[in-house]
């Protein structure tokens, strides 16, 4: 194969591997989000990070929930593990319950995010939550000041066993605690769910017309205590959760509705984790604990709040519809680069069956050749087909032109003959030799290695050769005269030509 033929080759070869290569795909991210339960708040923390990935590329989210089950959050924990997952975001269930499976994400290699409940795991790579206690704290003065200092308190407490409904219960009776007027006639054990704080409160064996200020942990609880309250026809006392989501039926809304009095904004934050957790794969410095910072909602923001908040969620919702069209774009120039490259591939394949195929042909053309030549170059030579012996006269332009155009196997037995007949000349040169055919030497040279492969000269050696190699099984001359006889002018040079060409040496033959 020639040079160029292959330098062009791996060229191309090398193209199609870069593209190939730069087709790869960035670094893909698997992240697991373990929710403790399935609710309004969580959906909006979800979905915040779904769109908060949509902003970073290579982001794969695989989310599981526990619906407030903490053997069911154990074994989700497991399998998101080992489905291969290389961060862990997680909202334990309760403090302890759900420690051992968090451990084991852990000294797998595994970064774990604990965010908004508190573990008893000391096995984790970061914490992000608002202060529970101090939101309790709040509430609590809010309801002394709304009582003026004097009034009776129903609490639905959270689920038992996790951190929010611990911080906030202290959180809300410290508050308390300098205002003894104020007092909680009842803690009732709800488990963050509405239907639950519906049923406690429906349980319940005291007068509901005693109570001023129902403290549920958070809005769903407080919502499902105020059915209750309405189902009896009692007074309405006041109805303060915490939550404070916006949305349809957030906490934000009832406040402005009048359904409840106040709530507390407990932030979601879900692009806030999704970047902290990229900040964490991707080696970036992090904080370990992060603090988030929230508000009371009450009739006189409710408005304010609803509208900012209805027009962020507007803003996320172009934001969706924009980054669904880019990813179509995506898709579709994705979709383009790959029949580009198909494409290519498809070329440089052709391209290299074309070679191969042009020297499979070339080389079976040129042994056919080689195999005429040498038929015609061991054939005996018809005496009518014999030049005629005026090797001196300069050939006529008529004559060359006729002699280019002979064809090639009668060419090539009048070439031999001319060779054959003055071999024995040491002097004999390829300006003799193309004379003798009526050529010039540049013809000549041209047409003899068109159709034989190789130049008058190597063919001249060759003949010397074969004649030498007859004379050395037929006659009982010596090798240095059979080198003059056939044009050598050295017997060691004639040696030297024979064992080149055909493996052995003169004397070899002559000893058989
Ligand atoms: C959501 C939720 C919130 C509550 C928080 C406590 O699942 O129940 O309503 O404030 O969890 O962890």
């Amino acid at each position: 194969m020639k040079a160029k033929t292959l330098g062009n080759l791996l060229l191309l070869g090398w193209c199609v591997m870069m593209l190939i290569a730069c087709s790869g795909e960035k670094p893909h991210y698997i992240i697991g989000v373990s929710q403790c339960s399935e609710d309004i708040w969580r959906n909006w923390q979800n979905a915040e990070m779904k769109m908060e990935s949509n902003f970073h590329d290579g982001v794969e989210l695989r989310f599981a929930t526990a619906f407030d089950d903490s053997e069911r959050q154990i074994q989700q924990i497991d399998s998101l593990v080992e489905s291969g997952i290389q961060l862990l975001i997680v909202a334990p269930n309760q403090r302890s319950s759900v420690k051992s499976a968090i451990d084991r994400a852990y000294d797998k290699g595994i970064p774990v995010i604990v965010f908004e409940r508190k573990t008893d795991s000391q096995k984790y790579t970061a914490f992000v939550s608002a202060d529970n206690y101090e939101m309790g704290r709040l509430m609590g003065e809010y309801v002394v000041s709304r009582l003026n200092g004097k009034g009776q308190v129903l609490e639905v407490e959270g689920l038992k066993g996790s951190s929010p409904a611990e911080e906030r219960h202290k959180g809300f009776h410290d508050a308390l605690a300098q205002h003894p007027e104020v007092k909680v006639v009842t803690m009732l054990q709800g488990d963050w769910t509405e239907p639950t704080a519906y049923q406690v409160v429906k349980d319940y064996k005291g007068d509901l017309n005693d109570i001023d200020v129902v403290f549920g942990h958070n809005d769903r609880s407080a919502m499902g205590a105020r059915k209750v309250f309405q189902e009896r026809q009692v007074k309405m006392p006041l109805f303060c959760g915490i939550d404070g989501l916006p949305g349809e039926n957030g906490g934000i809304r009832q406040v402005r509705d009048s359904l409840l009095d106040a709530s507390y904004i407990y932030p979601t934050r879900g692009d806030l984790l999704l970047q902290l957790a990229l900040d964490i794969l991707e080696g970036k410095p992090y904080p370990k604990e992060t603090l988030l910072t929230s508000a009371l909602v009450t009739r006189d923001n409710a408005n304010v709040l609803l509208l900012e908040s209805d027009e962020v969620a507007r803003q996320a919702q172009n934001l969706d519809k924009l980054q669904m069209q880019a990813s179509g774009y995506l898709k579709q120039l994705a979709t383009q680069r790959t029949i580009t490259l198909m494409a290519l591939i498809l070329i440089a394949l052709l391209l290299l069956t074309m070679v191969l195929f042009y020297l499979y042909h070339r080389s079976k053309v040129s042994a056919q050749r080689e195999r005429m030549v040498n038929n015609l170059w061991n054939m005996e030579v018809p005496e009518e087909a014999k030049p005629s012996e005026s090797p001196e006269q300069e050939p006529s332009k008529a004559e060359e032109s006729e002699q280019a155009e002979t064809p090639e196997p009668l060419f090539i037995v009048r070439f031999k003959d001319v060779v054959e007949a003055r071999l024995a000349d040491s002097d004999l040169s390829v300006d003799d030799l193309a004379a003798a055919m009526n050529l010039s030497r540049v013809q000549l040279y041209r047409k003899v290695k068109a159709i034989s492969g190789s130049s008058p000269v190597e063919l001249l050696r060759t003949a010397r050769l074969n004649r030498g190699y007859q004379l050395l099984i037929q006659t009982n001359k010596t090798i240095s005269e059979i080198a003059y006889e056939i044009g050598f002018t050295a017997p060691s040079y004639f040696t030297k030509c024979f064992k080149n060409e055909f493996g052995v040496s003169p004397s070899d033959i002559q000893a058989k």
